[in-house]
C-alpha cells in the first residue's frame, strides 16, 4: 500500500487563486492513480462556502481513497478566529460527502478507517487538532483534547488493532515550541498517548518540510508543507508488515 502526503491545500473564493493547487492535484491524480492520499488539514483559506466548494470539485475524483482532517483555516476567519458555522460546514461540505466515515467538528472522536490491501491491514486514524475556543491565540495554536486522546489511548490498546499498521494524522505541528501562534497545547500528552505504538504520524500546519525518524518511538513523523504548486511530497510504503517513507516527485 502506498500513502501520499499532502497538506496546506488553502482552496481560495476565486477560482484564478487556486491555478497552483489544481495544477498539483492534476499531476497527483494522473502519477498517483493507486496510492492512499492524505491531507492534514487547512484544505481552504478561511472557511467561505465557495471555497469548500472548490475544494469538493477538486478533490471529488479522490474519494474512496482520501483521508482528510481539518486545519484552523478550515474551522476560522483568517486561521484565527474559531467559527462555529465554518466548523460545521467542513464537516457538511467535506467530510461527509467525501464520505471520511466521520465527522471533525465539536466533541468528536477519532476518525478511523480500516483499509486491507495483500496481507496488510491499515488503521487510518485522523484527528481534530483545533481547540474551538474564542480566544484567537489559544486557536492557531490547536490541541488534541482529552475526549480525543482518550479515545485514541483506546483504541490503541483495542487487541483488534493490535497487528494493524496506524498512521495518524492531524493538522497542528507537534514539535513547535514557545510560539503562542502556533504550538499544539497538550502535545506532551499525546506523546505520551501515542509513544511506540503507532508507525507513522503526518501533519502540517507550519508549511515547512521535515522528517523526524525514530522519535516518541514512532519510526516516521512526517510535516509537509504547503502542496499548492510544490513538487515534492512525502509517500509511504507499507508491505509485508513493513513501513517505510521516502520523498517523491509530484
Ligand atoms: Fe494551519
Amino acid at each position: 500500500m502506498k500513502i501520499l502526503h499532502l497538506s496546506d491545500l488553502h482552496f481560495h473564493t476565486n477560482t484564478k487563486d487556486n491555478k497552483k493547487i489544481l495544477k498539483t492535484l492534476d499531476k497527483v491524480k494522473e502519477k498517483y492513480s493507486n496510492h492512499f492520499i492524505v491531507v492534514t488539514g487547512d484544505i481552504v483559506d478561511d472557511g467561505h462556502e465557495k471555497q469548500f466548494k472548490n475544494a469538493y470539485n477538486a478533490l471529488k475524483d479522490l474519494k474512496g481513497r482520501l483521508f482528510i482532517v481539518p486545519g484552523n483555516h478550515d474551522f476560522g476567519a483568517a486561521g484565527n478566529f474559531y467559527s462555529r458555522e465554518r466548523a460545521a460546514r467542513f464537516d457538511e461540505m467535506l467530510a461527509k460527502p467525501l464520505d471520511q466515515g466521520g465527522t471533525f467538528s465539536f466533541d468528536n472522536r477519532p476518525v478511523v478507517n480500516v483499509v486491507t490491501e495483500g496481507n496488510d491491514q491499515v488503521l487510518f486514524i485522523g484527528l481534530d487538532s483545533n481547540l474551538e475556543t474564542e480566544s484567537p491565540f489559544d486557536f492557531a495554536c490547536g490541541e488534541i483534547g482529552k475526549l480525543q486522546r482518550n479515545a485514541l489511548a483506546e483504541l490503541l490498546s483495542d487487541s483488534t488493532t493490535t497487528y494493524m499498521k496506524k498512521i495518524l494524522f492531524f493538522h497542528h505541528h507537534p514539535f513547535i515550541r514557545n510560539d503562542p501562534f502556533m504550538e499544539m497545547k497538550d502535545s506532551a500528552k499525546l506523546a505520551r498517548t501515542i509513544y511506540g505504538r503507532v508507525d507513522a504520524v503526518l501533519f502540517g500546519h507550519k508549511h515547512e518540510m521535515a522528517l523526524f525518524e525514530n522519535t516518541w518511538g514512532i519510526p516516521f513523523i512526517s510535516a509537509s508543507d504547503n502542496s499548492p504548486g510544490k513538487d515534492k511530497g512525502g509517500e509511504l510504503t507499507i508491505e509485508e508488515g513493513k513501513v517505510s517513507f521516502q520523498y517523491v516527485q509530484i
